[in-house]
C-alpha cells in the first residue's frame, strides 16, 4: 500500500531549479533492491548546489536532493542485506539522478549501500558520509603512493570544509605533521583541536604569480579547492611529493607547468568517490578501524529536516563549519 513520504524535491520549472519540501507517494519510490528508512542524511558542498541549480549536478528532474543517508532497512532483495541492519547509502546517482537521502525512506542499488561498521554508531556513520568516505579514500591513495609522516608535513586546504576537517582528524592521528589552510582565522582553535599542528591562511599570497618551482614546502596536501590554491600548491611540493585533488570549492580550472611534474616527481592524484563494492568495504573497514575519526563530535551539528534550506544557505555563504547531519526519522543515536 502506498503511503505519503515527506521528501526535498529539486525540480526545474520554466528553466529554473527550484527546491522545496513536498510530499511523495512512497509508491513513487525510484526502484531498487533495498529500502532503507532514513533517520539522517548530511549537508555536503554538492548538497548546496544542486539544490541551487549551480554546477548542474542534478542529472535528471525531479529528484529528491541528499547524496548520502543512514538509516535502517526495510525490504531487501539483495542477499547482502537484511531487514534491521543499520546501513549507510551513499555515491553514483544517489540524490543526483535517483531520489537520494533527504527524504523518510528510500530505494537504491546494492551496490550504494554498506552496513554501518561495529565500532560507528549511526550518528557517526553519517557525521562522516560522502565527506568522510572521500578523505578516507585520498588518504588511501596517499598511502598507496608512499605518503608516510617522515616524508614532511601535509597541507589541508578549505580546513574548515567536511571533507578536509576529516582529513585532518585522520592524518594527525597517523601521525602526520598537518598544517591547515583557512579562509576563516577565528577558526583555529577548532583546527589544532582536530590534530592540526599549525594553520595558515593559504600557502601563498592570494593572486601572486607562481613560478614554475618554488621553494619546497609540503610533501603531500589534500585539495578541495581547485583554482588557484592549488594552482600555488603544485611548485611549492616536495620530490616526490603526492597531492589528492578532492574538490573544486575554488574553481575548476587552475594553470601550472609540467616542471613540479617532470623535476620533482609531484603526483596530482585523483579521488572520486563513486567506487565498487570492494573498495567500499574496505574503506568503511578502515573509518571504523586505524581512520576511525576521533573528533566526530567536534565536527558535527545536527539540525532538523525543516532547517535544511538554511544549512545549505550557510554551506553557500562560506560560513558553515565541518559535518551538518539532518535529522529525518527517529534520529537513533
Ligand atoms: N571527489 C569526490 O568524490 C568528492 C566527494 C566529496 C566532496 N567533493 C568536493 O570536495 C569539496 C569539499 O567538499 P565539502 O563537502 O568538504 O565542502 P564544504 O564542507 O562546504 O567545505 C568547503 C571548504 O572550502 C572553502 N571554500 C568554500 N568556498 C570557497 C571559495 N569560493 N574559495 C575558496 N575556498 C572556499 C571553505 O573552507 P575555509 O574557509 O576553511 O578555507 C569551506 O569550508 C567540494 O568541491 C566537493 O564538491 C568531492
Amino acid at each position: 500500500m502506498s503511503h505519503p513520504v515527506k521528501a526535498y524535491l529539486i525540480e526545474e520549472v520554466d528553466g529554473a531549479v527550484r527546491a522545496g519540501f513536498t510530499s511523495l507517494a512512497s509508491d513513487s519510490l525510484d526502484p531498487g533492491d533495498v529500502e532503507v528508512r532514513i533517520d539522517y542524511a548530511s549537508v555536503n558542498y554538492k548538497d548546496a548546489l544542486a539544490a541551487t541549480g549551480r554546477g548542474k549536478i542534478i542529472r535528471r528532474f525531479p529528484c529528491v536532493g541528499g547524496i548520502d543517508a543512514v538509516g535502517v532497512v526495510e525490504r531487501s532483495g539483495s542477499a547482502r542485506f537484511g531487514a534491521g541492519d543499520a546501513v549507510v547509502v551513499h555515491g553514483w546517482g544517489f540524490g543526483v539522478a535517483h531520489h537520494g537521502g533527504y527524504a523518510e525512506r528510500a530505494r537504491v542499488p546494492a551496490d550504494w549501500v554498506n552496513r554501518v561498521p561495529a565500532g560507528l554508531t549511526p550518528l557517526d556513520a553519517i557525521t562522516i558520509g560522502t565527506a568522510g568516505y572521500t578523505a578516507a579514500l585520498a588518504v588511501d591513495l596517499m598511502q598507496l603512493n608512499g605518503c608516510a609522516p617522515a616524508r614532511g608535513p601535509v597541507l589541508v586546504n578549505g580546513a574548515t570544509g567536511g571533507v578536509a576537517g576529516i582529513a585532518i582528524d585522520m592524518l594527525a592521528q597517523l601521525g602526520f605533521e598537518v598544517v591547515a589552510a583557512t579562509s576563516k582565522a577565528d577558526q583555529a582553535d577548532y583546527l589544532l583541536g582536530l590534530g592540526a599542528r599549525r594553520v595558515v591562511d593559504g600557502v601563498a599570497p592570494k593572486g601572486a604569480p607562481n613560478r614554475p618551482l618554488e621553494s619546497a614546502q609540503w610533501a603531500a596536501a589534500v585539495d578541495s579547492l581547485g583554482g588557484e590554491p592549488l594552482a600555488a600548491l603544485i611548485p611549492r611540493m616536495h620530490k616526490d611529493a603526492v597531492i589528492a585533488s578532492i574538490g573544486n570549492a575554488a574553481g575548476i580550472a587552475f594553470s601550472t607547468t609540467v616542471m613540479p611534474f617532470i623535476l620533482r616527481g609531484v603526483r596530482l592524484i585523483g579521488v572520486n568517490s563513486d567506487n565498487d563494492v570492494a573498495m567500499r568495504e574496505h574503506l568503511w573497514q578502515r573509518l571504523a578501524t586505524d581512520l576511525r575519526p576521533r573528533h566526530l563530535a567536534q565536527l558535527r551539528q545536527v539540525a532538523d529536516f525543516a532547517e535544511l534550506p538554511a544549512v545549505m544557505d550557510s554551506v553557500l555563504a562560506g560560513q558553515h563549519r565541518g559535518r551538518t547531519v539532518i535529522r529525518i526519522g527517529a534520529g537513533r543515536g
